[in-house]
């Protein structure tokens, strides 16, 4: 089987610089949805047809997708045109061919498997719906209950505009049949070519076998409002697969999971969090609510807090992350961290057991395991020009409103005293103190408010 995939068109209704192909639905480019389905459905080559915007979706495929062709639309004259200009690369007699749309992102492979048994019968099978408005799609025309043609709302009669089945936009069709059918395709009164007008010219000598689908598997992004559209339906499966899967998800509505993510079983998912990208999250964590987290690893029964933003990090068995924290690229936590409220974290890699829990700042850093930092603790990694590290070997014990001027190293088993900047090598055992000594003035109040009188 050769996969067809339409990607040419003005996408006019986006209103957009982007190629519409390449708006994102479910955290990656609709056209790779597409993609993913022709590939799992046993498609020997993917063609995708480009057009207006081909430079950037072209630069894409070549980027993500090495093994697709591409076919050039000189210009956008209609799908049944977009399609013609595919024929030279499905070659002579081939197999079936796949039409599907570019901007059908979420039509799934077990729909492809029930369009290929219904084609058995016939040169060519589609897909149809039956959406809640059928604003927009072309309809299913019948006559004693066989396919005879399909009308584009803008063609359409009062009755026929009246039609709940509308054409889903993705097709099935013998490979020889569909070349010969292909040259037959006539323009509209528009002087758009339909592809759509396949239909008619197979139930002239032959029939058409159609598949109903779910209409939220089929939704066809135009504008924006469809791309939010399509965007929930897809949150809603995503998130109901995990719910099978032994993920516990409170309020699906308010929570954004990737269908890229995967989380372990008994986690649990609180309202109003997102969690995006190639994010792994292991089993029995919790992730409280407003977590952002992104491209990242949490392992097992690991508990982010309220409010904490994770970004291409890792965060040990067992740790304990937040309310309000931030973990910034390469932050790396061990088994049993804790790091609390309104704590930075950059390039950081912190031991098992080591503890920041409140307010600081620990940016290229590496916190042996079991050292604790002070509430106001800041490593000073940036010297206006580079970055230098911070290096605090095992049970290090930092006092609170400590300055680490980096490049720094301090011993195992060493004390930082409250209030400390530490500027030079801290030996192991030792204690390390810059403060300057408290002076105490007796009386200094009482003889203020005389001068003042
Ligand atoms: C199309 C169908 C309609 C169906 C709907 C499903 C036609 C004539 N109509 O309408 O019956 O209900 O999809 O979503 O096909 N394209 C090109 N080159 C062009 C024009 C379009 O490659 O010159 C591509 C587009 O990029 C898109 C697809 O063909 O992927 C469909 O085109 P679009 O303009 O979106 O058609 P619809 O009005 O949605
Ligand atoms: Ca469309």
């Amino acid at each position: 089987m050769v996969a067809v995939i339409l990607a040419a068109g003005l996408g006019t209704r986006m209103k957009s610089r982007l190629p519409k192909v390449l708006h994102r639905v479910g955290g990656r480019p609709m056209l790779d949805w597409p993609i993913a389905v022709a590939r799992a459905a046993g498609a020997g080559r993917i063609v995708v047809v480009v057009g207006h915007g081909a430079e950037a979706v072209v630069a894409h495929l070549r980027d993500t997708h090495p093994d697709v062709q591409t076919a050039t639309q000189n210009a956008p004259r209609g799908s049944g045109d977009a399609a013609r200009a595919a024929l030279p690369r499905i070659g002579r007699g081939a197999g079936p061919v796949l039409i599907l749309c570019g901007d059908v992102p979420l039509i799934q492979s077990a729909t492809i498997s029930r369009l290929r048994a219904a084609r058995r019968s016939a040169p060519l099978a589609i897909v149809t719906c039956r959406p809640a408005d059928p604003l927009g799609y072309g309809r299913i025309v019948r006559e004693a209950g066989r396919p005879v043609r399909i009308v584009e709302e803008k063609d359409a009669s009062a009755a026929e505009r009246r039609i709940a089945e509308v054409n889903a936009g993705v097709y099935l069709c013998d490979g020889p049949w569909l070349g010969r059918a292909i040259r037959r395709l006539r323009p509209s009164r528009g002087g758009e070519v339909y592809l759509t007008d396949l239909v008619a010219i197979a139930a002239r000598t032959s029939r058409v076998a159609t598949v109903e689908a779910d209409a939220r598997e089929m939704i066809g992004i135009n504008d924006r409002a469809d791309l939010a559209r399509a965007e929930a339906v897809l949150r809603a499966r995503t998130i109901e697969a995990l719910q099978r899967s032994g993920v516990t998800v409170c309020d699906p509505a308010t929570t954004f999971v990737d269908p890229t993510v995967r989380i372990g079983q008994d986690t649990e998912i609180h309202p109003g969090v997102q969690i995006r990208g190639a994010t792994v999250i292991g089993r029995g964590c919790t992730i409280e609510s407003g977590c952002v987290i992104t491209d990242s690893r949490i392992e097992d029964e690991a508990q982010i807090l309220p409010h904490t933003v994770v970004r291409e990090s890792r965060v040990g068995r067992g740790a304990r992350v937040g309310p309000f924290a931030h973990l910034r690229p390469g932050t790396d936590l061990g088994n049993a961290v804790h790091v609390g409220n309104f704590v930075e974290t950059k390039k950081a890699r912190l031991g098992a057991g080591a503890k920041a829990n409140h307010l600081a700042y620990l940016g290229d850093a590496e916190i042996g395991a079991h050292s604790n930092i002070g509430a106001g603790t800041i490593t000073c990694n940036y010297d206006g020009f580079v970055k230098h590290v911070t290096v605090l070997e095992e049970e290090v014990f930092v006092g609170s409103d400590t300055q680490f001027v980096a490049p720094v190293r301090v011993g195992r088993g060493a004390y930082i005293g409250a209030g400390s900047t530490i500027t030079r090598e801290v030996p192991a055992g030792a204690l390390a103190l810059s403060r300057a000594p408290q002076q105490i003035i007796e009386g200094w109040a009482a003889r203020r408010l005389r001068r003042r009188r």
